[in-house]
């Protein structure tokens, strides 16, 4: 079921009604009346609302959702262990790769991070599909190349929609983007002020104003741009969004130099720190919590420690109370039951002059710490990125501005977890992906990436030309074979998917058109050109399983049988196959089985094949395509 459609059932089953598509099969669709008469007077009609519009808005969203008649087809020769990895780099529009990965990835990617063009004014973008109304017609038509694929033009801002067609650019895409965030996610989003607030009061729409996280500040040109007016400026942005911010805790590691400058006491137990146990600030007077509020003796000979009533007129000991500020009482931030259960934590030092009660904590217990929201330049800086990168390429600069490894490996830093699936939909010269395999090999983790890149052509008078990259989508891939090359022990690989057209014929042509040869082409209902592995994956797409996971090859009796992640799915697309092929993939029991058409010399042949599955493995979901 569709995810959005799923989303509505599970709040207002009511609204769900099943009608059947142009084909006449059963779908499920949104009865709206009912869903209005349920929203009642939630529903505004009000123009004056506050929200954030531009030109193009309401068809960018129709875009976003907008269906597409596309496939990934995997490219053999260009990944790299192509079986077994659980990578993915996939060439071409990130809009129609983002569509086509929505069931498969609904909610499973843990960290988005994303670098689009920032506007400076010469970026290329795909220009929003505006509707064909007879007004916006010419400039329509405009908007495609001659295979009808949209064209990649540059923004430049003279366009009177400068700002509209980046804003429209990237609603779509976030909008898609955050489908595919797991409850515990987050996206990162790398920006300058050329379009800084207008990507905040986007993000704010699509995530939840409350689901903001920071606006990261980068020190990344500390020596000041020097192109600019009046101010030279230092730095620039990345916005963070949680998918719910409830459900994210960030932290970060501290290095080796901060943990012993920070647990620089130890006892028996190990490094600890002292931590105050006063409250200080709003709710730290005494009055706040009256309870909390008692005394503490302390005797510095002995180093006892008696907590209120144990105190009985005991010489050589101090009382010492909590202050909030001077002269005002305050309160301690444990209770005396604590105190006494955890004694041995307890520690009092002098502070000012003054005896105060602080509790140990132990290196032990560390857990990290918060992220600052300003990054500093040491990995902020954009020239690092471009060093890196020239350093792969044998000193040549094969990409302009990548970010730096350690920027993105910072934010993979934030999630606690180890093992989840990093994207990254304009990843250039595929940063991340390095950033992965980096971090990986360090901590041993299993984070995987999926980088999404349009094969944007390298033009002739730049170095990557000159250097035998045609396009950016080479740069990425040679530069993940490179920089894996350095690594042991992680998954260096990366399937390569490609997006393209459907592996399947239109056969939607109306009688007039109807010519012999185009008779004779109906008769295959898949194009020539597509291979079983074109057919296999369009079928993960279609059934909304993940695309990176491990795939197995079998050959029996003369034909290939593709094993999808041990049973999930298993197809054979070879013609007229036997029975006892049937019946070996039947034995195998999996989830799901396609066919093609021509699997089968005849109907009855498949409907025996069907039987032979109701037979041996019921439970299996059967399909021919
Ligand atoms: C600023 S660069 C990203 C650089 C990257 N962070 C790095 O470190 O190399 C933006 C990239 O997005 C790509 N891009 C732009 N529009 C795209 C689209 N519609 N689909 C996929 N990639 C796109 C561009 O070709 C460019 O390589």
């Amino acid at each position: 079921m569709d995810s959005k459609i799923e989303l509505i059932m599970k709040n207002f089953p009511e609204c769900v009604i099943e009608s059947r598509d142009h084909n006449g099969n059963l779908k499920h669709s949104i009865d709206f009346d009912v869903l209005r008469q349920i929203l009642g007077d939630q529903i505004s009609d009000d123009p004056e609302a506050y929200r954030f519009d531009w030109v193009g808005k309401n068809s960018a969203r129709i875009d976003a959702y907008r269906k597409i008649d596309k496939t990934l087809r995997p490219d053999l020769d260009s990944s790299l262990n192509f079986d077994s990895t659980e990578n993915l780099y996939i060439e071409g529009d990130n809009l129609d790769v983002l569509k086509l990965l929505q069931q498969s990835y609904f909610k499973k990617i843990k960290l988005i991070y994303i670098d689009p063009p920032y506007n400076t004014g010469h970026d290329f973008i795909y220009k929003d599909r505006f509707e064909m109304d007879s007004e916006e017609y010419a400039e329509a038509i405009d908007l495609f190349d001659e295979n009808g694929n949209r064209k990649f033009v540059e923004n430049s801002d003279s366009n009177p929609r400068f700002h509209s067609d980046w804003c429209s650019m990237i609603y779509s895409r976030l909008l898609l983007a955050r489908n595919l965030l797991s409850d515990d996610g987050a996206i990162f989003i790398s920006i300058d002020d050329n379009e800084q607030s207008n990507l905040k009061k986007i993000c704010d729409e699509v995530f939840g104003g409350s689901n903001f996280v920071a606006n990261f500040i980068i020190n990344s040109a500390p020596a000041g741009t020097q192109s600019a007016s009046n101010v030279s400026v230092q730095h620039s942005y990345c916005l963070c969004y949680a998918k719910i911010i409830s459900n994210i805790e960030f932290l970060i590691k501290r290095s080796k130099e901060e943990l012993s400058n920070r647990y620089s006491d130890s006892d028996g137990n190990g490094n600890f720190y002292c931590e105050r146990l006063w409250k200080r600030g709003v709710g730290g007077r005494k009055e706040d919590v009256p309870t909390l509020h008692f005394p503490v003796y302390f005797n510095p000979e002995t180093k006892q420690i008696l907590i209120d009533s144990e105190y009985n007129g005991e010489d050589g000991f101090i009382k010492i109370i909590p202050y909030h500020t001077a002269g005002v009482l305050g309160r301690w931030t444990w209770s005396r039951e604590r105190m006494i259960s955890m004694r041995n934590n307890l520690i009092v030092k002098k502070v000012a002059g003054e005896w105060k009660l602080h509790k140990k904590v132990y290196e032990s217990e560390e857990t990290g710490k918060l992220p600052f929201s300003i990054i500093d330049a040491n990995i902020g800086r954009t020239e690092i990125g471009g060093l890196e990168v020239k350093n792969i390429f044998d000193g040549k600069k094969v990409f302009e501005y990548p970010k730096s490894v350690d920027f993105i490996k910072h934010f993979l830093n934030f999630i606690q977890d180890d093992d989840f699936v990093v994207m990254d939909f304009f990843s250039g010269s595929a940063t991340t992906a390095h950033a992965v395999m980096q971090l990986n090999s360090e901590d041993h983790g299993n984070r995987k990436f999926i980088m999404v890149q349009l094969p944007e052509v390298c033009p002739e008078n730049s170095e990557a030309f000159k250097s035998g990259f045609k396009n950016i989508c080479e740069i990425g891939k040679e530069r993940i074979r490179r920089a894996g090359s350095n690594f042991e022990n992680i998954d260096r690989g990366f399937r390569v998917l490609k997006l393209d057209s459907t592996n399947f014929r239109d056969v939607s042509i109306s009688p007039e058109e109807l010519t012999r040869e185009k008779l004779f082409d109906l008769i295959e209902n898949i194009k020539s050109d597509r291979s079983p592995l074109d057919l296999l994956f369009e079928c993960l797409i279609d059934w909304g399983i993940e695309l990176n996971l491990k795939l197995e090859l079998e050959e029996f009796e003369g034909s290939t049988i593709l094993n999808y992640n041990a049973g999930d799915l298993i197809a054979c697309f070879d013609k007229n196959i036997s029975k006892s092929v049937i019946e070996f993939m039947a034995s195998k029991n999996p989830n799901r089985v396609v066919f093609r058409d021509e699997s089968f010399s005849s109907d009855s042949e498949r409907i025996n094949s069907r039987e032979i599955f109701k037979l041996h493995s019921p439970n299996t979901r059967f399909k021919v395509i």
